[in-house]
């Protein structure tokens, strides 16, 4: 077996620090020359556990392999990289992590030069990485979620010392920009504002495998919106723990609503933002979702319980009372807006009482949807230690009713649905059978619908006829050859190459030193042709035009104009493709 370096392993007590400040540092995406010369000609395959912030950062891993010129693919068999990037937030996620490493189990013995990762959140609990480094010894990396940027150099050092590698750090204090990032989607994007929580509730592990809150500089993530604009992107998705408390940290007076604005503003089509924070919610914010129809009229909203007590031991901080507020203050401004939420059902020492004030408060709501879920003990978090009386039937039994609560609802908002036409951003063909496409409509409901597989990332008008609870089905309101058109069209518009194009062509067409220059390479061609057969003038000519053709070639414009057209021409034929 070979040897194991363990670096540094995580401890919940360095993670539950927090620094005074946070470092903000520029990526210099430097790749190891033993990395690039491992990557010729190879593949890597992630696999992703968990929540948006997880993809967000397999987005990276797959930025980082990129650069290193690794390709990647989806069919793990082809890999010679593999990560298996986990999440912690409870036990049944971990469990499929496990699946998940055995299954390279065959392919690694046969292949020495295989490398096996795993990252992620579960790797920032105490006790895991050295589990799964001595359980499996074909396991070659285990990083945690702060060593991200520091991927290609792990890999360099498991490449060159032929050793196997335990890296996972605890407190990070860091904000890194200019990461690299492989998109998975080309119209809907994830966007990081913050890393992190500072709420510690009692039952959550996340602050201690993702940190103390960190907030990006507003002008960063607005770069990085503006450049998803500029790409065509239709849908961004706002990403933070605590998305509420983001900027107060930078101590700069930054809030959250102004950010949104600030993004509402750059104009794309949709704009989302996950999770909020009930008590810290603010009216402001409210005001601006109400004030930019591009931002949807979806909220998701975790109350995790509807109960006062149930709330105080769970370490959130707002009572039921207050949360409801939020709610009628949310739907004064926005009246058919639609709202999800979390709830945690079994949570220790939870009464029947407790578990019915969560059922009345759903009700009271009339949730679109509610992800459910049992209580899972996280170990070093404080509810864990608590004595628990409740037992495993009766909070399956609660879970079972809370389902047919919240099922109520969501089937009354789907039903609710029909016969309304809903902007369908179209997520490419369904698994409902020939010819079916899939979307999701601004409330997050997964949409159904007949129509051809090119409006794949297209947003387009779909009459609602049926509900299934969970899903809609409906039939496409607009022709799918303009949808296509207007789709194609939006691209264009966005596409910096043209805009840079026409802007050159533009200026060159009104400058008159242009036109008289057009003019005279007419004049010398022409003169060029007349003086065929005559060597002396011929020479002339020969000379007056190629000062000309020189003039031509040494001005700055028309130079940019050469280059860009055959690029230019390139994306033609792609939009020809595309409307074939
Ligand atoms: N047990 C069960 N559910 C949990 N969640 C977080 N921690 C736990 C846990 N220990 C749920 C919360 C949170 C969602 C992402 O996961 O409802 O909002
Ligand atoms: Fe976990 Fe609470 Fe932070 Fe959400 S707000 S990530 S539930 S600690």
């Amino acid at each position: 077996m070979k040897k194991c370096e363990y670096r540094s392993l995580p401890s919940l007590k360095e993670a539950r620090n927090r620094a005074a400040s946070t470092n903000n540092i520029v990526d210099d995406l430097k790749v190891p020359e033993a990395v690039k010369k491992y990557a010729k000609g190879r593949y890597f395959f992630i696999k992703t556990f968990g929540c948006q912030a997880n993809i967000r950062d397999e987005e990276t891993m797959a930025g980082y392999l990129s650069r290193a010129g690794l390709v990647r693919t989806l069919d793990p068999a082809n890999a010679s990289i593999a990560i298996i990037n986990t999440c912690a937030v409870r036990e049944n996620a971990e469990d499929k992590v496990y699946g998940e490493i055995g299954s390279f189990k065959a392919k690694a013995e046969k292949d020495p030069s295989f490398i096996l990762g795993v990252s992620g959140c579960m790797m920032q609990e105490e006790g895991v990485a050295k589990f799964i480094e001595e359980t499996y010894p074909f396991v070659s990396l285990i990083f945690g979620t702060h060593n991200l940027p520091n991927l290609l150099h792990l890999l360099n050092d498991v490449i060159t010392k032929r050793e196997r590698l335990v890296d996972v750090l605890s407190f990070p204090g860091e904000v890194v920009e200019g990461l690299p990032s492989v998109r998975l989607s080309s119209f809907e994007a994830y966007v990081n504002i913050s890393y992190g929580c500072d709420k510690f509730c009692t039952y959550c592990i996340v602050p201690y495998t993702r940190g103390k809150e960190r907030s990006r500089k507003a002008i960063d993530v607005v770069n990085e919106c503006k450049a998803l604009v500029n790409a065509g992107y239709k849908e961004i998705t706002l990403l933070g723990q605590n998305v509420n408390s983001y900027g107060l940290d930078l101590k700069d007076g930054t809030s959250f609503a102004s950010l949104l604005e600030s993004v509402a503003n750059l104009g794309v089509k949709r704009l989302r933002f996950l999770t909020s924070y009930p008590s810290q919610f603010t009216d402001e914010t409210i005001d601006v979702m109400a004030r930019h129809d591009n931002i949807v009229k979806w909220l998701h909203l975790p109350v995790q319980s509807g109960s006062d007590s149930c709330l105080r031991r769970m370490g959130r901080r707002y009572t039921r009372g207050e949360y409801l507020s939020l709610v009628s203050r949310i739907r004064a401004k926005m009246p058919s807006i639609a709202l999800t939420t979390d709830i945690i059902v079994g949570f220790p020492n939870e009464t029947e009482e407790e578990f019915e004030d969560t059922l009345s408060l759903c009700k009271e709501v009339g949730y679109s949807a509610a992800f459910t879920f049992i209580y899972s003990p996280r170990k070093g978090t404080p509810a864990a230690a608590i004595k628990d009386d409740v037992s495993d039937k009766t909070k399956h039994e609660r879970f079972v009713r809370l389902v047919e609560v919240v099922e109520e609802s969501t089937a009354k908002h789907s039903e609710s649905l029909i016969g309304k036409t809903l902007s369908v951003l179209v997520e490419g063909p369904g698994k409902k059978g020939e010819g079916m496409l899939t979307g999701y409509a601004e409330c997050g409901k997964p949409v159904n619908f007949l129509g051809p597989e090119y409006l794949k990332g297209a947003l387009v008008n779909v009459k609602i006829k049926e509900s299934h609870t969970y899903s809609l089905m409906g039939e496409l309101v607009d022709d799918p050859l303009i949808a296509k058109a207007k789709d194609v069209a939006f691209l264009m518009e966005k596409d910096p190459l043209l805009h840079e194009f026409l802007a050159l062509t533009d200026k060159i067409s009104v400058d008159p030193i242009y036109h008289e220059l057009g003019e005279n390479l007419v004049q010398a061609k022409k003169d060029l042709a007349l003086s065929m057969g005559d060597e002396k003038k011929h020479e002339v000519a020969l000379k007056a035009y190629e000062d000309v053709l020189s003039k031509i070639q040494n001005d700055p414009f028309l130079a940019n104009v050469t280059s860009l057209t055959p690029l230019v021409e390139e994306k033609l034929v792609e939009v020809r493709d595309l409307l074939k």
